[in-house]
């Protein structure tokens, strides 16, 4: 296929393998390398670009986990491009001059590329904006002060271009010549999916690439016939009536994130420590539930909130309670050609909390990640949903745990009686992340803490600490 996009304002049609990435390409092909390569692995942010999508909403991505065939009829905008045409520096790029923000350098257009899409949107979490973004030798202290001093600037016009040239002739650049039997698949909604992959059943799907994009840069796997998701726009987005939330599989977490802010603002919380804003705008909901990993962090929250699984293959629907998706280490209940097209989830009253235990606070996989949501009524426990990632080969509920819980008053004494039952729910292992004693015993702790909070003390650590 021609893979056509907009770089820096130019259009371009590009025939490249489908897995070649696009920090790959601007560095080798079109010389553009002031995007750098750090970690190769979405951990760093050296690598940050700007990527525009047809509606007009702009998020930073690592290039270097970004599939040229995911850039399809987007626009791309790197560090070269983000001074105005005449020179002028980007209100962030003054300010870093102004604040000292950069010493060696590296990762300076990285952090310029994030900074100068969030002062775009208008977002003044700095912290959060950056938190994908290392620095060895600045200190994160005069990037923020630049951040801040910017924050007031306008925007300059030629950051706004990309949006008005696809609306202006966004499907000329999103035409394309397809071969539908071919690798690869670019299906435009579930409907193509469902057929392609039915032919096509030992395909590779790719959502976000946040996990595939590793297998190829890291595992250097050859991924022989693949399919992108990415323009599949019926399995984005989400929809709530007055009993259920039903989430597409195509949504990204950071979308997820804004979602839930008001409706169960403990997830959205535990989400803004998901990876970094870069890899939750990549990465998708479905993707992070058809992984099967047993430290994915949406699957706890989903299951502790009764989510339904929705998959399909062909024009055959089937649901399944999330928790029973996860049938064993690597291995769901998601048979060949089959594919995940939404969760769902019942609107309820928020009891929700959740807790992620990782060795860095933000930016970092979960060692145990718990999700209690308990209904109190008449002074005890009428229902507990309990989930855990970390704690087993998958995501897993802790049954004996809420049953312990169930019908009892929700205090310090009733969580310390349950817990022994956590070790009849759970046999955690060790590894780099926790030793499989550690894990059972912060696992405890969580529900200690859960009846800490609910009986009104401050349990986050942004709360009590000075
Ligand atoms: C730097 C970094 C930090 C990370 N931090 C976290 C974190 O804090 N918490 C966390 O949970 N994860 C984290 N991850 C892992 C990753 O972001 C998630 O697992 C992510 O949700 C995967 O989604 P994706 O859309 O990128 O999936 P992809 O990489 O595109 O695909 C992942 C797998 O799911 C399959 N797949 C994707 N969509 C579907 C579908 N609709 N139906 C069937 N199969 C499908 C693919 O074929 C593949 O096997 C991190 C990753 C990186 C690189
Ligand atoms: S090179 Fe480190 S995130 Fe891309
Ligand atoms: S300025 Fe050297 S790594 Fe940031």
């Amino acid at each position: 296929m021609t893979i056509r996009f907009l770089l820096n304002g130019e259009p371009q049609a590009v025939e490249a393998t489908p897995t070649t990435t696009l920090l790959d390409w601007l560095r080798e092909h079109v010389r553009l390398t002031g995007t750098k390569e750090g970690c190769n692995e979405g951990d760093c942010g050296a690598c940050t670009v700007m990527v525009t999508d047809p509606d007009g909403s702009a998020r930073s991505l690592n290039a270097c986990i970004l599939f040229l065939p995911q850039l399809h009829g987007r626009a791309v905008r790197t560090v070269e491009g983000i001074a105005a045409p005449d020179g002028t520096l980007h209100p962030v790029q003054q300010a870093m001059v102004d604040h000292h923000g950069s010493q060696c350098g590296f990762c300076t257009p990285g952090f310029i590329a994030a900074m100068a899409t969030a002062h775009l949107n208008g977002a003044t979490d700095h912290a959060d904006q950056i938190a994908g973004n290392l620095c060895r030798c600045t200190g994160y202290a005069p990037i923020l002060r630049a951040a801040e001093a910017a924050a007031g600037a306008p925007v300059p016009a030629h950051m706004r271009m990309d949006a008005e040239i696809l609306a202006a002739i966004g499907s000329e650049i999103a035409s394309e010549e397809r071969d539908d039997a071919g690798s690869p698949a670019t299906p435009t909604s579930a409907d193509e999916l469902a057929e392609w992959y039915t032919a096509n059943p030992d395909a590779t799907l790719i959502a976000g690439a946040t996990d595939v994009g590793l297998w190829v840069t890291k595992q250097l796997r050859d991924l022989k016939s693949v399919a992108f998701l990415n323009q599949c726009g019926d399995l984005r987005g989400i929809v709530a009536d007055s009993e259920t939330i039903r989430i597409g599989a195509m949504t990204n977490m950071e979308e997820v994130r804004a979602f839930f802010a008001d409706r169960h603002p403990g997830f959205a919380e535990m989400l803004r420590r998901y990876g970094s804003v870069q890899v939750r705008n990549a990465a998708t909901i479905g993707g992070n539930i058809a992984n099967g990993s047993p430290i994915g962090d949406s699957p706890p929250a989903l299951i502790a909130l009764g989510a339904t699984l929705h998959l399909r293959k062909g024009t055959t629907r089937r649901n399944v309670p999330l928790e029973n998706f996860f049938l064993d280490y690597g291995k769901q209940d998601r048979a060949p050609g089959e594919f995940v097209e939404a969760v769902s989830l019942p609107v309820q009253p928020d009891t929700l909390r959740v807790y992620k235990l990782s060795k860095r606070f933000d930016q970092d996989i979960s060692a145990v990640c718990g999700a209690f949501n308990l209904t109190i009524s008449d002074g005890v426990v009428q229902s507990a949903r309990i989930a855990f990632g970390g704690m087993a080969g998958v995501p897993k509920r802790a049954s004996t745990v809420e049953a312990a819980l169930i019908g009892q008053p929700l205090s310090e004494a009733s969580a310390r009686a349950a817990l022994p039952a956590f070790g009849d729910d759970f046999t955690p292992m060790s590894d780099m992340r926790a030793s499989a004693a550690y894990r059972l015993e912060t696992a405890r702790n969580m529900l200690l803490r859960y009846a800490a909070e609910v009986s009104g003390a401050k349990a986050n650590v942004l709360e009590v600490r000075p």
